[in-house]
């Protein structure tokens, strides 16, 4: 995201023993590379966690239905360039600060307009619903793109079980304050904590994801662990990290960055290349990864999922909603 604030430096916070030194990264990219051309990568990548614990497998199958055939980036690319101003506001920020931040245990909330509600350990909130691979695009505001395999459970799924009554008109979702852990939390950069929020039909629609892995292991901490957001024909700031709290409510809750600067970010964040955003084009976007001389790929209407989204929006101005 961009901001126009100044930017705090937090990369010159962090301790040197936490930089993984340049060689041990160079190594990474030679086995990760040495695995793609072996094709070893498919069983499972060949990652050399130095730093953090060990990412547990996950059994799942891949929901073929709603995935891309388009390859997906690399699991280096998805894991080092990141948005997750909880830890700064570099693309390599989250990668480098988040080595102490702990996902496990955790409790998620769920309050507001439903018949069942109380705080829930993540493993019973999600235990009665297989988890599934889908292969989305994310788009991000920022206009470029990647391709990731995310492992989850369909959020409406989840959400029906604690009975929402006919007053829940939206779900907010709010993610972990932890200054102690995730030292961006130190700067007012966002309002914090992160919160996000969906129309309760968005919520409910098939294509939303609540991600616990990708590339079939746990989410990274860089990435949103233990459990985040995958809505995805919204751009990539709907995907709210590291949720604690999630909330049936009757108004429309408040976002993040509408919060920060509302002429700029809408509530709804529906990919749209009509729409520009008032400081540069969405028509076109950087697929991360396809290399420095990469022309920009035309934006697709919902991020290509319109066939299955556009009824949600049928008679709405969306360049007012945007
Ligand atoms: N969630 C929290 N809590 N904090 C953040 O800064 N950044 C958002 C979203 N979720 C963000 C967040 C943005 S702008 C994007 S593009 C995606 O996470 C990036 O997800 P990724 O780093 O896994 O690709």
């Amino acid at each position: 995201m961009l901001i126009k604030r100044p930017q705090p430096g937090y990369s010159a916070r962090i301790q040197p023993s936490e930089i993984t030194p340049e060689s041990v990264y160079l190594d990474r990219r030679r086995l990760l590379q040495a695995a793609i051309a072996a094709g070893t990568l498919a069983a499972g990548p060949a990652w050399p966690e130095t730093r953090r614990p060990a990412l547990a497998p996950l059994s799942f199958e891949r929901n073929a239905r709603f995935s891309t055939d388009e390859t997906p980036n690399s699991y280096e690319d998805i894991t080092t360039y990141n948005n997750f101003y909880e830890f700064g506001t570099s693309k390599g920020d989250p990668a480098a600060n988040s080595g102490r931040f702990e996902p496990a245990p955790w409790t998620v909330t769920i309050s507001g307009e439903a018949e069942i509600t109380g705080t829930f350990a993540l493993e019973d909130l999600l235990k009665p619903h297989p988890l599934e691979e889908r292969i989305y695009r994310l788009r991000c505001v920022e206009a470029w793109s990647m391709v990731i395999p995310w492992v989850g459970v369909p959020l409406g799924a989840v959400l029906s079980r604690f009975k929402p009554t006919s007053r829940a008109k939206y779900v907010a979702f709010k993610s972990v304050h932890r200054p102690e852990q995730m030292p961006g939390q130190r700067y007012p950069v966002l309002k914090w904590p992160y919160v996000e929020g969906l129309r309760i039909d968005e919520a409910m629609h098939p294509l939303s994801l609540l991600v616990v892995g990708l590339y079939g292991k746990t989410l990274p901490n860089q990435n949103g662990a233990p459990l985040r957001l995958m809505s995805p024909w919204k751009y990539g700031f709907k995907g709210i990290k590291s949720i604690v709290a999630i909330e049936f409510t009757e108004r429309q809750p408040p976002s993040s960055w509408n919060l920060a600067q509302p002429h700029e970010y809408g509530f709804y964040a529906n990919v749209n290349p009509e729409v520009d955003h008032p400081r540069w084009s969405q028509a076109r976007e950087r697929r991360i990864g396809a290399g420095l001389f990469e022309s920009r790929i035309p934006t697709r209407m919902f991020n290509g999922y319109e066939e299955e989204v556009a009824h949600l929006y049928r008679g709405m101005d969306l360049r007012k909603f945007f």
